[in-house]
């Protein structure tokens, strides 16, 4: 049988602790057959070496078309983990491509070639079969919070498959990142403690050292950087464009004059587009804890004649009341309309933490994660376009449910509510969530968003349709 040179290239990852002085060999799986296992490593030199390709040249007869490789791993001393990243096999004038981009320890490990393939394609059904068992063993359904599917079976970091923990690098910037933060205003703290804080203003003196002062200092007590934050800041999903004013928000054309535009209305404006509205409903008689408080309001946004989208009225309560619920407009004296504008921001911090940031970006993926791993093989193409995207995905949710969101953690320390009702809160949002949310297009339609030719400058739609139209 006729031989060839096989030229391997083995690229090792660039994290901490990523090389291995392991005894390694391969052994590749051809269309024509198996080869003799082809050493790699011999464990007495570390040629798996942190960021570094390793070449490996081997005769051998020609095994056909490499569909998988074998890896076989033995620990010699102290570096039982491999960060592998990808093989290349060149040979008889063709190449052959393994991404990985995993940990592999000691033992035995099966890594397919890269094409991706549908079962009806795939030659090696077993191979698939055993993957989704393996899928189906290491990921399982759970229920950690009530009410929400997002949970697999690991309550802690350390119980998580390998692959799925959270990178050590990450873990080591973001310490060193809080360390920084505590650094910086202890230091500030300290240096102005002869000098009193009494004015808001004050508050800049926390950024020192690592802390740059953000140029958001200079200008957050501002209408139009106030709206800025709708367009472009955390809360650019909050707000839908009205044809009607609720009959719950008593803001009328005397709260907003000198507001709009010259001749306009609230109803004219209303029908040309330009009225938006930030609605906190779901806080309205929401329990919180003692001498903590949660206010549910409402504001009206417009898209003034400068090109500007600026807050025009704010109601902190849901039931209209001119006694105890006033409508705040920037009419009123200055810090009447500020503390308004810090009531919705406070809202706006309550909502985005629970759910934008912790349930739409964290916890809706999960599901997804453990579906995908528990029924489709690593060479299905879902598979494929998907791991990327959540690599460490399940890693970060885990710490994110026993260090933020637990009954003593941070989220639940520093926020209103207390755990129950963050949870109840959570649930309510899942309950009303629907897949279509995910298109951005029947979402954007949903909340009658206009064009850029009536709202130009809010980019988070542009930018989300473009990239929705090329995936
Ligand atoms: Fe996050």
């Amino acid at each position: 049988m006729s031989e060839v040179r096989y030229d391997i290239e083995i690229r090792t990852g660039d994290f901490k602790f990523s090389g291995s002085n392991s005894t390694v060999h391969f052994v590749l799986h051809g269309t024509k057959k198996i080869s003799n296992p082809i050493e790699i490593n011999s464990g007495i030199k570390e040629n798996l070496v942190r960021g570094k390709s390793h070449h490996v040249k081997a005769k051998e007869a020609d095994v056909g078309d490499i569909w998988q490789i074998e890896i076989r791993k033995k620990d010699k001393l102290f570096s039982p983990n491999w960060l592998l990243d990808y093989i290349t096999i060149k040979g008889g004038g063709k190449e052959w491509n393994f991404p990985h981009y995993g940990w592999l320890l000691d033992g035995v490990f099966f890594i397919r070639e890269g094409h991706a393939s549908l079962a009806k394609d795939d030659a090696h059904k077993d191979v698939r079969d055993n993957e989704v068992a393996v899928g189906k063993e290491n990921y399982k359904w759970a229920l950690a919070y009530k009410g929400l599917l997002c949970n697999n079976i690991y309550g802690k970091p350390k119980q998580l498959p390998l692959n799925e923990k959270w990178n050590i690098n990450r873990t080591h910037e973001l310490k060193k990142d809080v360390k920084d933060a505590i650094l910086s205003v202890g230091w500030g703290l300290i240096k102005n403690l002869a000098d009193p804080w009494n004015h808001l203003d004050d508050f800049a003196k926390v950024f020192q050292m690592h802390m740059h002062t953000p140029k958001i200092v200079s200008s957050w007590k501002d209408d139009e950087t106030f709206g800025n934050e709708r367009l472009y800041g955390a809360t650019l999903t909050q707000f839908e464009r009205i044809d009607e004013i609720p009959k719950k928000f008593a803001v009328t054309d005397e709260h907003v004059k000198g507001l709009l535009r010259k001749g306009e209305t609230l109803e004219s404006e209303l029908k040309n587009q330009r009225i938006y509205m930030v609605d906190y409903e779901v806080f309205d008689k929401v329990k919180t804890m003692d001498g903590r408080y949660l206010c549910a309001p409402m504001a009206l946004f417009y898209f003034n004649k400068k090109k500007k989208f600026v807050p025009i009225a704010i109601q902190l309560y849901q039931e209209p009341n001119p006694d105890w619920n006033p409508v705040y407009s920037p009419n009123d004296p200055e810090y009447d309309w500020l503390m308004a504008k810090c009531v919705l921001g406070n809202a706006d911090f309550g909502y985005y933490q629970a759910i934008t940031h912790y349930v739409r970006a964290h916890l809706l993926c999960e599901p997804i994660v453990v579906a995908t791993n528990r029924t489709l093989p690593s060479n299905h193409p879902v598979h494929k376009l998907m791991k990327p995207h959540w690599k460490y995905h399940l890693g970060v949710n885990v710490i994110g449910r026993t260090d933020l969101f637990n009954p003593k953690g941070m989220v639940i320390k520093i926020g209103p509510v207390d755990y129950d009702t963050c949870i109840d809160l959570m649930g309510d949002f899942y309950k009303k969530w629907k897949y279509e949310d995910l298109d951005v297009r029947s979402w954007l339609k949903e909340r009658k968003i206009p064009g850029p030719d009536v709202l130009p400058t809010y980019y988070y739609r542009d930018d989300s349709i473009a990239l929705w139209n090329a995936v």
